[in-house]
């Protein structure tokens, strides 16, 4: 009953692929946004706006240290940055098993344009803004995952057997 988590940049589908994921395995599941989001009662772009970017990611970390040790069965989406702080890696390998999502720039676009709950991609220069963070990102999110899945390509479902393949392998 290993947990799986889900992590991936913006716009990857941590959230349509796990629930998906979730059904098939009769596994919960779980986001950390909204877990977030119901702790605070506060929306996550109310967040970066009232407390900033750093108070949202020490959220966090907080959050997976709660997951830890009492999760089981669960998939776990998780934001898009989530990976980028040191710690919460080893969180996230000690909760359970953890798979990145790939998309490419194109892909992330056009899912993304006009989205108003992303504070990170508001603003001017959208797409530079997806090219450079994935640059940063991408080697973070590779380093992070114990198995890498290239969704461009694939339908929701696809994914979803890609990751139930490679749990099985796991448990080998
Ligand atoms: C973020 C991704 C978002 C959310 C926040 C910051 C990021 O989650 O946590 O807006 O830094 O990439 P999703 O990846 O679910 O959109």
């Amino acid at each position: 009953m290993k947990n799986i988590i889900l992590i991936g940049y913006m716009g990857c589908g941590k959230s349509t692929i796990g629930k998906q994921l979730a059904k098939a395995l009769n596994y919960q599941f779980k986001d950390t946004d909204e877990l977030i989001e119901a702790v605070t009662g506060e929306k996550i772009s109310e967040i970066f706006a009232s407390k900033g970017e750093e108070y949202f990611r020490k959220l966090e970390t907080e959050t997976l240290k709660n997951l830890q040790g009492t999760m089981t069965a669960t998939v776990l989406s998780t934001g898009g940055g989530m990976p980028c702080r040191e710690e919460n890696v080893g969180l996230l390998h000690s909760i359970g098993m953890v798979i990145f999502l790939k998309v490419s720039k194109e892909t992330v676009i056009s899912r993304l344009k006009g989205d108003t709950t992303r504070p990170l991609l508001q603003g001017e220069d959208f797409e530079t803004k997806i090219e450079q963070m994935l640059a940063t990102r991408n080697p973070l999110y590779e380093k992070a995952a114990d198995v890498v899945i290239n969704t461009d390509q694939l339908s929701v479902y696809e994914v979803v057997d890609a990751v139930l393949k490679q749990r099985t392998r796991g448990d080998d």
